[in-house]
This record gives structure tokens, C-alpha cells and sequence, in this order.
């Protein structure tokens, strides 16, 4: 795919309904023949739109007006291009908690969760967070993750957790304030919601710092597994993960992760780890599959905003 049609791809599928100032933006760097070549220089997985305007945020740019957005970007693209190639796109989104729940919820407890490209960790802390799936309310802590589902039988209460840990190739310290301000540049501009939502999660990890191992999903995880407590049951999970892992590596995760006791939940876009059998997801955006040990339960949103339950 040309890096045009991937902005394209981005806007339609991604930023469509959820920000329309990315939106804009992305079918506006789509045809700028100048940004796109400054783009091509770099490695595939550089020239993300989120990770070009999200890097665009960290350095002060304008992302409303994408004629300002131009100008700051090939005045600033010396630094704009240092920041993409060391940096990657490891938004945290707490908010993806409400999508687990229900199968967390449904398992024997208490439960040592592994978290497999898990960023900062903050979807480590299920337990802690309070829940609405419309009038219905889960749990009583904050941030309060709000989720329209449907097809759903609600959970009963959040799990119990006995050991939490992550395993991520380059994991964010949410005491480091530096790594927050990622975090919070990462976050769509319209996304106040989610602004708010990233700083309550980091507290809550802030306050009980998560286990957080520098590895890779393949190579290092059957020995982080290994650490997890007897008389708990092992859960290992992963969303919005593999796109960012080479084909032929997904393979060999899923085999790792098969070979391993305890359960496997894994919400990720089709086209990176697909089933044999899902039915048609609920709209034209970008929708994730929701499976518990492979077996697909549900399609939901990628911020964790809403999810259709078929199984
Ligand atoms: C988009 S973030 C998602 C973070 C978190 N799962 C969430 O949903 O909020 C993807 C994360 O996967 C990590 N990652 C990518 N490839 C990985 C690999 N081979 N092994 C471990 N982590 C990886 C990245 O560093 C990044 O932190």
C-alpha cells in the first residue's frame, strides 16, 4: 500500500466519526506530494498517521488547520524525523478494560494477568477501574469506562488479581512524567475524554507501579508466564498489538501462547490475526476481534468505546 493510500485508509476507516480533525488531516497529507516524500524516506512502520501527528503534538505543532500543520511539519522536519524513527506508537488506552471484562470476569479467580505489548500497563488494572456498559454499572473506581453494548450478558463484578505483569519491546514508566506526555500526545485532539481517562488510569498505576518486562511476545514470553503464582489462573492478553508485528512472528506468538496453561484473550484487527469463522462486523470502521482461547466472542471499537457480543 502507498503511504497516500494508507492516510486514506486511516481517514475512512480509522478517524472517520471519531475525529474529524485527523480525519482532515490525513486526507490532507494524502495528496501532498512534499510531506508523503518525507515520509517514503522513512521505514514502513514510521510513517503512521498517528504516530506522525501524535510525534507533530509532542514537539508543539498544530494539528487543527492542516495548512499550519504543513508549514510546521517541513519547518520542523529535522526534528519531526529524529522523533518518528526513535519513537513508536504505544498508545495506552484504558479504556480497552471494558472490552476485557466480561471474559475476565467469567474466569476462575483470582487470575495472574500477563499483558503482552501492554505500553505503560495500564490495562493491567481492571480490577481497579468502575465500568458502565449503558445503565449498567460494574465496579467502583475510576476512571469510570464507559462502553455501548450490545448482546451482552453484564458482568457481575470485576476479577479478582493476584499478579499483574507486561511485556512490551519498549515499556512506559507512568512515573516518568516525560513518558505521560507520550501518552497524552498520542491521545486524538478531540479526545478530552480520553485525556482525562489516561491521567486517572496513570494515577492508579502510579500507585501500585505494574511488573513491566523489556521483551519481545515471541522470545520472552513463556519465561514471564513461568513467574506467574501458583493457585492463580493465568491469563495472557493482548489488544491493538499485532499490527505492529510482523506476519510471520504472529504465527509463532499464537503457537507460544497455545503451548502455555491458563487462557489466551486477544482483541486485535482481523486482518492481523483472523478466524475461521466471525460474522460480519457491525459497521464499515475499524473494529477489533474479541477471542478467548481463539474462539471469537465479539467485535468492538478500538478505544474500547463499544462492542457487539455474538457468542
Ligand atoms: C498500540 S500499543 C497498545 C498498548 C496496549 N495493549 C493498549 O491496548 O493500550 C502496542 C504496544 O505493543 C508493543 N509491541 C509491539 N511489538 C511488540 C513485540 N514484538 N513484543 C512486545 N511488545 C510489542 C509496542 O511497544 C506498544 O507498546
Amino acid at each position: 500500500m502507498t503511504t497516500a493510500a494508507a492516510y486514506v485508509e486511516f481517514a475512512d476507516r480509522e478517524a472517520r466519526d471519531v475525529s474529524p480533525v485527523y480525519e482532515r488531516l490525513a486526507r490532507a497529507v494524502s495528496r501532498d506530494e512534499e510531506l508523503l516524500a518525507r515520509l517514503d524516506a522513512l521505514p514502513v512502520a514510521k510513517r503512521q498517521p498517528n504516530l506522525l501527528f501524535g510525534v507533530v503534538r509532542l514537539l508543539g505543532g498544530p494539528v487543527d488547520d492542516p495548512g499550519a500543520f504543513r508549514e510546521f511539519a517541513l519547518a520542523t522536519w529535522t526534528r519531526i524525523d529524529v522523533e518518528l524513527r526513535r519513537r513508536a506508537t504505544q498508545t495506552n488506552e484504558a479504556g480497552r478494560c471494558a472490552v476485557l471484562l466480561p471474559l475476565l470476569a467469567a474466569l476462575p479467580q483470582p487470575l495472574a494477568l500477563l499483558e503482552v505489548g501492554a505500553s505503560a500497563g495500564l490495562c493491567l488494572y481492571p480490577d481497579r477501574y468502575g465500568y458502565r456498559y449503558g445503565d449498567y454499572a460494574v465496579g467502583s473506581g475510576e476512571p469510570v469506562l464507559e462502553c455501548a453494548a450490545t448482546g451482552l450478558t453484564p458482568p457481575g463484578g470485576v476479577p479478582e488479581v493476584a499478579w499483574r505483569a507486561g511485556l512490551d519491546l519498549n515499556p512506559l514508566d507512568v512515573t516518568d512524567p516525560a513518558a505521560v506526555v507520550w501518552l497524552e500526545s498520542l491521545i486524538w485532539p478531540e479526545h478530552a475524554h480520553r485525556q482525562a481517562r489516561l491521567r486517572a488510569a496513570a494515577a492508579v498505576a502510579a500507585a501500585e507501579p505494574p511488573l513491566l518486562v523489556r521483551g519481545d511476545l515471541v522470545d520472552d514470553l513463556p519465561d514471564l508466564a513461568a513467574r506467574a503464582p501458583d493457585g492463580a489462573t493465568l491469563v495472557v492478553f493482548h489488544t491493538s498489538v499485532l499490527y505492529q508485528v510482523p506476519a510471520p512472528r504472529r504465527t509463532a506468538f499464537v503457537e507460544v501462547v497455545r503451548a502455555l496453561p491458563g487462557h489466551w484473550i486477544a482483541s486485535e484487527d482481523p486482518d492481523v490475526l483472523s478466524y475461521d469463522t466471525a460474522p460480519q462486523p457491525p459497521r464499515d470502521a475499524l473494529n477489533n476481534l474479541v477471542a478467548l482461547d481463539g474462539v471469537p466472542v465479539a467485535w468492538a471499537r478500538a478505544h474500547g468505546q463499544a462492542m457487539s457480543w455474538f457468542a
